[in-house]
């Protein structure tokens, strides 16, 4: 499973890049915007130049055509830049085109089964089904990440399917335990991936024996 970042912070993508572990980028207008005053096109190009795999420039339009526009545009920014393109009747009208012209695209607010099955009709690269805002209103989105795997390993479908919207490493854990292709998370779940009281008591026991026996 690709670990994807979900968060448009140079900082916390470079330091997920240190460790190794960022395998690509995603970012939506909400991350965008809580990097303040940005410019859009030239905080994508410094993604990339950190992260070598997919980075997903979202659009910000409800029609089809502008869509497009803004697709071709971003798709210029760097060989890694994959276009999202929400789930919706212009969605994936922009999705099929951008597909046909070999721009890759992230079909996102995927939150059905049926809508996952367009997405892949329609061309996508990777469809994001959002898990942690199914468990918001009280549904499951572990059932739906197993649903559309399901479904998908039925066919000889391109799509990859990313899940999105994780909030902590349970759902991290249940995505790699379904196979998810990759699951994209915010710097913080990151990092709670990482601790283990059991870790940090055993290490500084292991420093503290190493000092007291008297070695440098
Ligand atoms: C995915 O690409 C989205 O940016 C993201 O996972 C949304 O997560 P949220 O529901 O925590 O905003």
């Amino acid at each position: 499973m690709q670990f994807f970042l979900d968060t448009a912070n140079l900082n916390e993508i470079r330091e997920a890049a240190a460790l190794g572990i960022a395998d690509g980028v995603t970012t939506n207008p909400t991350l965008i915007a809580k990097e303040g005053g940005v410019d859009f096109k030239k905080h994508i190009a410094a993604i990339c130049e950190i992260v070598q795999g997919p980075v997903s420039a979202e659009v910000t339009t409800d029609q089809a055509d502008e869509m497009l526009r803004q697709g071709r545009e971003y798709a210029k920014i760097a060989p890694n830049v994959v276009i999202k393109c929400p789930l919706t009747r212009e969605g994936l009208k922009a999705t099929r085109q951008l597909s046909d012209e070999g721009i890759r695209v992230n079909v996102t607010l995927c939150f059905s089964s049926a809508q996952a099955i367009l997405a892949a009709k329609a061309g996508a690269s990777f469809i994001s089904p959002f898990l942690g805002r199914l468990d918001d209103i009280g549904e499951n989105g572990l059932v739906l990440l197993s649903d559309i795997l399901e479904i998908y390993r039925n066919y000889d479908w391109d799509t990859e399917v990313l899940a999105a919207s994780l909030r902590h490493p349970v759902h991290v854990i249940e995505a790699a335990r379904l196979g998810a292709d990759i699951a994209t998370m915010p710097f913080k779940v990151i990092d709670q991936l990482f601790n283990h009281p059991l870790t940090d008591k055993g290490q500084a026991q292991f420093l503290a024996d190493w000092q007291k026996s008297g070695r440098k």
